[in-house]
């Protein structure tokens, strides 16, 4: 391949983070993501197969992505994620083998979490935004928290630390259990991070004025524990903080009252073949046809790079203009 062993966009980021949905569908349907019923699947003779997927992860692993991340809906739904895993896990770039890692509601993780460690699986991302089972059923119109919890003890239990907990904070939802969730996760030696929700869902019922500030966040924890911020965050998008000096961290992950998109190193391929510069983007590249039209691999280079060119410098969620966009999070993939 003639390109440059870096994917670099029109400002000088250079990508090394590639998150793949494996599925749009979900075993959960949290009101942040997804309504009630569901929202219509995508057609499945438009889904990437676990061929295709292999063949563009590794286009971009040579071009210097050094870490997957296997997203969804849920990835876990895929009835072969752990071949996908394994396949995945033979691939080599420039600085070597790329860390394969999953953003995953855990509910299959009792059953899954040792068969995709063998497979190569390094690290997990957990959804989790209540301990109470009456809010986690309004939250995810599903009874399923005691699968949530012995999911992530499944996590811990096959080593995949550190373990990732990912907590969207909503306003008289679960604002009240900053502490107590920063409680559960400092006693199982868990990484909590809390995210300011984002307007990504299916019902379009997102509202500024209500979005509970990372400023907020901020000074629940404060009315508990001592914070000293981390230095080192890189690309990150979680600002990280010790409480009362350690080993606990906790983060925030404060995508719309402090954007980092100045340091995002994120390109995005969803479950039918669309490679997305962004979450917000409102153009995405059509690597499927690509793939699909017997394309070599510096054709499907080519496409990484295209999209790339057309990543904007911020998502301007704070932008009187600002267009959530027509995709729902379920299938873009976080
Ligand atoms: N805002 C912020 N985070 C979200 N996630 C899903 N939808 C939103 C949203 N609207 C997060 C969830 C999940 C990950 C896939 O993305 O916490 O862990
Ligand atoms: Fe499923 Fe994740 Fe969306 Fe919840 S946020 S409905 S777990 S895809």
């Amino acid at each position: 391949m003639g390109g440059p062993v870096t994917l670099t966009d029109t400002f000088g980021r250079v990508h090394r983070d590639l998150r793949i949905s494996l599925t749009d569908r979900c075993s959960l349907r949290c009101t942040y993501c997804m309504p009630a019923e569901g929202v219509p699947w995508l057609q499945k003779d438009s889904l990437l197969t676990t061929e295709e997927i292999v063949r563009v992860a590794r286009v971009a692993v040579e071009a210097g992505v050094s870490t997957l991340r296997l997203t969804g809906g849920e990835p876990l739904l895929r009835p072969d994620v752990v071949d996908v895993v394994s396949r995945l896990s033979t691939l080599i770039g420039p600085d070597g083998p790329p860390e394969i890692s999953l953003t995953t509601n855990a509910l299959a993780l009792p059953r899954l979490a040792q068969p995709l460690v063998e497979a190569g699986l390094t690290r997990v991302n957990i959804s989790l935004d209540t301990l109470r089972q009456d809010r986690f059923v309004a939250l995810t119109r599903r009874d399923r928290l005691d699968d949530t919890l012995a999911g992530i003890d499944a996590a811990v239990g096959a080593r995949l630390a550190p373990v990732k907990i990912n907590t969207v904070v909503m306003r008289g939802r679960n604002d009240d259990e900053i502490v107590d969730l920063a409680e559960f996760a400092a006693e199982r030696g868990l990484h909590l991070r809390f995210i300011e929700q984002m307007p990504l869902d299916a019902g379009h019922t997102w509202d500024r004025g209500t979005m509970v500030e990372a400023e907020e966040i901020l000074a629940a924890l404060t009315s508990r524990w001592e914070l000293t911020e981390m230095p080192g965050r890189g690309a990150d998008p979680a600002q990280t903080w010790l409480l009362d000096g350690g080993p606990t961290t906790i983060g925030v992950i404060a995508s719309v009252t402090r954007p980092f998109c100045g340091a995002c190193d994120r390109i995005r391929l969803t479950a039918d073949g669309q490679l997305r510069a962004c979450l917000f983007a409102r153009t995405e590249t059509d690597v499927l046809s690509v793939l699909r039209s017997g394309a070599s691999d510096a054709e499907i280079d080519a496409a990484i790079r295209r999209c790339l060119l057309g990543k904007k410098a911020g998502h301007d969620i704070d932008d009187p203009g600002f267009l959530q966009p027509s995709r729902p999070m379920s299938a873009i993939g976080g």
